[in-house]
């Protein structure tokens, strides 16, 4: 959690370039606005820095005095087709003209279009998917189809790893993190176990760490560590998964932020290796805008209860599937993956140099997004205030790590702008050391 006299600041000169604008009276502080919502919503608001957004554009936000920055964090890794793209933009708004706004879970043209779509290029073992609003509710679906497999298969157990983040529900919170996660409701679960995470590149998975084989009906996987973008050992991972399917046990990987070509492929899990796992839980930059989470499966596996409910009120809401479609078209098309090479090239070359500051412990890159690990969290702190002060938005992450992940329509021209002010606010951070 940050504190408010942590954003006090000096007043600085204005900053303007093409990509950035930041008035010389800017300073990081608790806006009337920030204070009023804080008042009117928990405490965790806080969580985000109080800088008001007023509109954001492809790679830019603007708060409401005229500030620009650019945005090195896709607001949460949501906008990987830039904000307010416009293919995504005419598309909802098509949507919206067509007077079709909700329909609850009959069907619409708009709607198979999208799963279609999805399907199309996905890896073909996936052949159904069913259709939420949130990364917490995909998840909580992933959870309850490995239950009802164990349930039909007389296996009883879930392996996670501790540290992993699945998402606000209490299903969510009993698989994430470790043991006692869910221990607020008065709820533990001994049919979930946790691995550690392996952050050490040398660690070996251990099967004897796990209940009998065949006792587990499925694995959850974040396809990285989420607070420093730590990546899994890929033999680590690649003998958990032929472990799984010698024991006929699902796997399934979380790709809420590592979906839709964040870590370059299409899935972040096929950068580990040739993998086809049963379920996948996507959202965020399924959409790049509107609330839209899906669960990406097989037929057999989703109809395995027949009893089972895995739709809501929203499921595939007309605008937001309207605006997923056009999202997948765009970040699919041929233009955008050959634009993600160059972009992803120099990002990775930029990052792997701040390994030479004596703050850096670590850089884990992987397409356009990364962890940078700090010796210390005061640094990393200070080095995103510092950031936001020259007009590049970083993410804040309460531990000693900075978040970067551009939406993917960033230019070379910004990204190197932006890779630049942070340098400067590392050097920043040395200097006063
Ligand atoms: C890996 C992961 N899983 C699940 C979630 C939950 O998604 P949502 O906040 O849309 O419910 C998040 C959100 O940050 C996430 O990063």
């Amino acid at each position: 959690m940050t504190n408010r006299n942590e954003y006090r600041t000096i007043a600085h000169m204005a900053i303007k370039t093409k990509y950035r604008n930041i008035r010389a009276d800017f300073k990081l502080r608790e806006t009337p606005l920030f204070k009023k919502l804080v008042s009117l919503e928990p405490a965790s608001t806080k969580n985000t820095l109080p800088i008001t957004w007023a509109k954001a554009k492809d790679f830019s936000v603007w708060d409401d005095k005229g500030n620009k920055w650019i945005d090195m964090t896709s607001g949460i890794f949501v906008a990987n087709a830039g904000h307010a793209n416009p293919k995504i933009k005419a598309a909802i708004k098509k949507q919206l003209d067509s007077d079709l706004l909700f329909a609850y879970n009959y069907p619409t043209e708009i709607k198979k279009k999208f799963i279609e779509k999805l399907l199309a290029i996905s890896p073909k073992h996936f052949n159904a998917t069913t259709l939420l609003n949130s990364g917490s509710e995909a998840m909580d679906t992933a959870y309850k189809l490995i239950k009802l497999y164990g349930n039909k298969t007389g296996k009883k157990y879930v392996v996670s790893f501790t540290g992993n983040y699945h998402g606000r529900g209490l299903s969510n919170e009993l698989i994430s993190g470790g043991p006692k996660s869910a221990a607020w409701a008065g709820v533990t679960d001994s049919d979930i176990v946790f691995l550690d995470f392996p952050y050490d590149m040398k660690a070996e998975f251990d099967y004897k760490k796990l209940p009998q084989g065949t006792d587990i009906a499925g694995f959850v996987i974040e396809t990285f560590q989420g607070w420093g973008c730590w990546m899994y050992p890929k033999k680590f991972l690649r003998d958990l998964y032929t472990f799984a399917k010698k024991n006929k046990a699902l796997v399934c990987f979380d790709e809420m932020q590592s979906g839709f070509y964040r870590m370059g492929p299409l899935y972040g899990y096929m950068t580990y290796g040739d993998f086809k796992p049963d379920i996948l839980g996507l959202g965020k930059g399924i959409s790049s805008s509107l609330p839209l989470s899906a669960v990406l499966s097989r037929k057999e596996l989703f109809d395995i209860d027949k009893n089972a409910d895995l739709h809501g009120t929203h499921s595939g809401n007309a605008l937001c599937v309207a605006a997923g479609l056009a999202n997948l078209e765009f970040l699919s098309s041929h233009e955008e993956i050959a634009r993600r090479k160059k972009t992803s090239a120099i990002f990775e070359k930029e990052l792997l140099a701040l390994e030479k500051s004596p703050l850096v412990r670590q850089v884990n890159v992987s397409g356009l997004i990364a962890g940078i690990i700090f010796e210390d969290k005061e640094d990393s702190m200070a080095i995103v205030r510092e950031c936001v002060n020259r007009g590049v938005l970083a993410m804040l992450i309460p531990r000693n790590s900075i978040k970067l992940a551009p939406p993917m329509t960033i230019t070379p021209q910004a990204l190197t702008e932006a890779m630049g002010v942070l340098r400067e606010a590392i050097a920043k951070r040395e200097a006063n050391a």
